[in-house]
């Protein structure tokens, strides 16, 4: 951070213009409520995803938001996380189009829930390897970045099952515990860079996530995207001094039973 626009400054609507973000799996839900937060608050916002179809879609839609007065430019970037030079390329396409990093959300995840005496080897990779290893991945590619401006912030999307684990949940759950320790770490390596690190971690989502239907997908009593959305932007707008390093957040009244 060389300067008072750039994240974690206060301010209005556009608190967050001058500042550069990246958000992985922007395409969709969670990642998407938090690029359009992020946008509207006027920072430039680079997503991704594999799928140039359902980054496409996201654009149009963000396209419209990104053109609205005050609002941050969008950029899109196909990329798999589980892929070393895709996390470099994506880091490279921040810089290119937008001259830098200062925010990297590592929202990008998958589930597949299963028992594991009856879960496939390419099931257990796929999420190790998407919500571990990617995160590795984007954060190995980007501290450079955040070094180089003077510091920044890199918030990891994990989930309460890290710290609740459940049956048929193992890879899932191994996978946030291990992201979540992953961040603890991470955060006190590079504190002193001025690079703050946090895990924001919540309870269901009513997003599509692991092929959830809409049915499923939009119970009301489930947190919404935008709930996940406005904890980032909140963690964005601390002083400097201050570094919330984990944040749980819940359906104040799930279903029962
Ligand atoms: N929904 C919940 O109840 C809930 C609760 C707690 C935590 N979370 C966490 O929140 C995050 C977002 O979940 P969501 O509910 O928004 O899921 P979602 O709607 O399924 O969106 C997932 C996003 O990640 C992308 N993605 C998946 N694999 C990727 C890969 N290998 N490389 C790059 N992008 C990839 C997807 O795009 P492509 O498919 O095109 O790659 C999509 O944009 C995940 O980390 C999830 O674990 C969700």
């Amino acid at each position: 951070m060389t300067d008072d626009s750039r994240a974690g400054a206060q301010g209005g609507a556009a608190r967050f213009a001058g500042s550069v973000a990246i958000v992985t799996g922007g395409s969709r839900g969670i990642g998407r409520a938090v690029a359009e937060s992020l946008l509207r608050r006027g920072a430039d916002v680079l997503i991704s995803g594999r799928s140039a179809g359902s980054l496409a879609e996201a654009a149009s839609e963000l396209g419209e938001v990104a053109a609205t007065a005050g609002a941050g430019r969008l950029a899109t970037v196909a990329a798999d996380v589980r892929r070393p030079a895709d996390a470099e390329r994506l880091v490279g396409a921040a810089n290119e189009r937008f001259g830098g990093v200062d925010i990297l959300i590592n929202n990008a995840g998958v589930g597949h829930f299963e028992a594991v005496a009856e879960q496939s080897t390419a099931d257990w990779a796929q999420v190790i390897e998407t919500n571990l290893g990617g995160v590795f991945y984007c954060c190995r590619a980007a501290i450079p970045v955040l070094r180089r401006r003077g510091g920044g912030w890199i918030i990891n999307i994990s989930s309460l099952a890290g710290s609740h684990p459940f049956a048929n949940g193992a890879a899932y759950c191994a996978s946030k515990a291990g992201l979540d320790a992953f961040t603890a770490a991470l955060m006190q390596e590079v504190r002193f860079d001025g690079i703050r690190v946090s895990a924001v971690a919540p309870g269901s989502v009513g997003t599509a996530f692991a092929g959830s239907d809409d049915r499923h997908a939009a119970a009301p009593w489930k947190l919404t995207a935008a709930d996940v959305a406005q904890v980032v932007v909140d963690l964005l707008s601390h002083d400097a001094r201050s570094l919330p390093s984990r944040v749980e957040i819940r359906p104040s009244q799930p279903r029962k039973g």
